[in-house]
């Protein structure tokens, strides 16, 4: 998958290109150096995820607070220099619980709401993006991530999630 075939604006590195193409997996997490396209290149792939995410459960987005993931998250996805004609599909009014993508519903989760882990428990989740997931507390990834049992009935689980995590989760 390339920028042009999605019709961005920015031109890929061949990392952020194939970190794109490579990440199919349950969990997917973009790791590396400070400024080297993570957010962007992991933005661009939970874009291509909501395109065609079921229809059976929550789309999620996760952040620290409501201020990082407006800035890390929405600046980027709402700017056409990046997402090109995509920015327009895309709304979201800092603060508020949900977002539209692509004609979707989002659910925006902050961390530092103190409602977030309940919020989270009562969701059946088609995909979640992380933002800076190594600021995250461990009790959120024990709700976010139960133990996976075999085999598993329903939409697979898709997750964008940016940096390092505090445990092993595969
Ligand atoms: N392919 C690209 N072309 C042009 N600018 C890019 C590209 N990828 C990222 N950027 C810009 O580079 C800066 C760092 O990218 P970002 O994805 O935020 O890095 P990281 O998450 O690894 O710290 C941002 O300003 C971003 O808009
Ligand atoms: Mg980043």
């Amino acid at each position: 998958m390339t920028g042009g075939a999605l019709g961005l604006a920015v031109r890929l590195s061949p990392k952020q290109e194939r970190s794109i193409a490579e990440s199919n997996a349950r969990l997917n997490i973009w790791q590396g150096a400070i400024r080297s396209g993570k957010t962007i290149a992991s933005l661009l792939r939970w874009l291509a995820f909501v395109a065609n995410a079921p229809r059976g459960g929550s789309l999620i987005i996760v952040g620290k607070t409501a201020d990082t993931i407006s800035r890390n998250v929405f600046d980027p996805l709402m700017d056409p220099a990046i997402t090109g004609p995509l920015a327009a599909r895309i709304s979201y009014t800092r603060g508020a619980p949900t977002a539209t993508i692509l004609g979707r519903k989002v659910e925006i989760i902050s961390c530092a709401d103190a409602r977030a882990e309940t919020r989270l428990r009562g969701m059946t989740c088609a995909g979640v993006y992380v933002d800076e997931s190594t600021l995250l507390e461990r009790p959120f990834w024990d709700v976010a991530l139960p133990p996976r049992r075999q085999p598993r009935p329903g939409p697979r689980v898709r997750q964008g999630i940016e940096e390092g995590v505090h445990r092993p989760l595969v």
